[in-house]
């Protein structure tokens, strides 16, 4: 077959042709220069939970052949789009659809064979029945209401001899995820290599099974009522007082003292910052602690150890004095964990009250 060229034909053509090619290269160029490294996404937003391998940490292993061989793309999208409130994994919704695509693809390299495929088609179970059966072989490791294993993975809390925490079956974001074929599947073949064993080899029927299946799913209709912090908590406590500066000092370390908190030290917020021996000696930051407190806290998020030990900084601002300390309540909202909700409760309750005795 003949080809033709026309656009070679003359030199007005030819320019347009090359104009076109540049206009082009102009669009697709950083369209291509942008398609997202999903190794580089899973590194910087999955890693420090499910290891660099995928093979768990905080957050359960993404990597185990009978995980993968259950999930499918369209669960892991969902996961990483609605999170799981409350239960440490975030949601991700800032990232484009093409950037969970490529996190998706990234993790699945980590698996040859099939992938299987989405599969809507509801399980037909006996509720009551499965309800039963749950608290028999299930309750134990998810809880009575499917409120999903004690601790974050990886903390002092938890039973040395399960590796990895049981998920939290009563959650939002694991029911949108996961289709009923994904549960069931799940519990027909178990997933070696985790305390979540086959419940065929276990002696269960796939009849029971898909009565167990029929309550999991019950739980969309009855959630748990989840704690989440009203979207008005301010990040920082803060006062204010007429009061001079070294009594207000001196006033924040007697209530922490009264409440039960050893005085770490006072340092200029500046310090290491301003020339040794100019800090500005006026805005300083009260450190105490309560080892009690400390491990309590620790044991259930080792994430909180960020902003460990507590602090108030007291500021000399005109003839006023300020103190601030960061809000506890907001902590586990940014930690999506709400087994820290009650200890940082009571933390910012001390705060409020140091706050208090020192200003007024
Ligand atoms: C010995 C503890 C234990 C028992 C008993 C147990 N599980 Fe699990 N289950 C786990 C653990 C741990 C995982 C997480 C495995 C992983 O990391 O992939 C899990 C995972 C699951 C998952 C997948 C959840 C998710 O987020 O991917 C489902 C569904 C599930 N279990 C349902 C059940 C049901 C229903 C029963 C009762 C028939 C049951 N499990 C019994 C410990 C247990
Ligand atoms: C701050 C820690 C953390 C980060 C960051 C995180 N996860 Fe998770 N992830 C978890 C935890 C913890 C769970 C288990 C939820 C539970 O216990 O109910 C989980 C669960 C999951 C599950 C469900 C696993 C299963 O067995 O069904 C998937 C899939 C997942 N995460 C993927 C990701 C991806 C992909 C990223 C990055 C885009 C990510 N996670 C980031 C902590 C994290």
């Amino acid at each position: 077959m003949k080809r033709r060229n026309p656009r070679s034909r003359n030199g007005m053509s030819m320019h347009r042709h090359l104009c076109l090619t540049f206009v082009l290269l102009i669009m697709a160029g950083p369209a291509a220069a942008a398609a997202p490294d999903g190794r580089e996404l899973y590194l910087r937003h999955c890693a420090a939970c499910h290891g660099e391998n995928g093979y768990g940490g905080v957050g359960v292993p993404l990597a185990l052949p009978d995980f993968q061989h259950t999930a499918t793309d369209e669960y892991f999208i969902r996961t990483i789009r609605h999170g799981r409130p409350g239960r440490v994994m975030p949601s991700f919704t800032r990232l484009s659809d093409e950037e969970v695509r490529a996190i998706v693809e990234h993790v699945r390299s980590w698996h040859e064979g099939p992938r299987p495929a989405h599969d809507p088609a509801p399980v037909k179970g006996d509720e009551k029945r499965g309800a039963r059966l749950y608290r028999e072989h299930c309750a134990g490791c998810h809880g009575d209401h499917g409120q999903g294993g004690h601790g974050t993975g990886v903390t002092f809390s938890r039973p040395r001899e399960l590796p990895i925490i049981a998920p939290a079956l009563n959650n939002r974001g694991f029911l949108a995820a996961a289709t009923d074929q994904m549960i069931k599947q799940t519990l027909m073949r178990g997933r070696k290599g985790t305390p979540m064993v086959s419940f065929l080899e276990q002696g269960l029927t796939e009849k029971d099974i898909d009565d167990i299946v029929a309550f999991v799913r019950s739980f969309a209709r009855n959630p748990l009522p989840h704690n989440e912090v009203p979207a008005d908590e301010p990040p920082l406590l803060m006062a204010e007082t007429d009061r001079p500066f070294d009594e207000v000092v001196e006033a924040v370390k007697r209530a922490a003292v009264g409440a039960n908190f050893r005085l770490i030290r006072v340092q200029p917020l500046d310090q290491g910052l301003a020339p040794p021996g100019q800090e500005d000696q006026r805005r300083i930051i009260v450190y105490f602690c309560n080892f009690n407190f400390l491990y309590q806290a620790l044991a259930i998020d080792p994430r909180v150890g960020m902003f460990l030990p507590c602090r108030v900084t007291v500021v000399e601002d005109g003839d006023k004095v300020r103190l601030l300390a960061i809000n506890p309540t907001r902590l586990s909202r940014l930690f999506n964990n709400s087994e820290l909700d009650r200890a940082c409760a009571e933390m910012a309750e001390i705060y409020a009250n140091i706050l208090d005795e020192a200003t007024l």
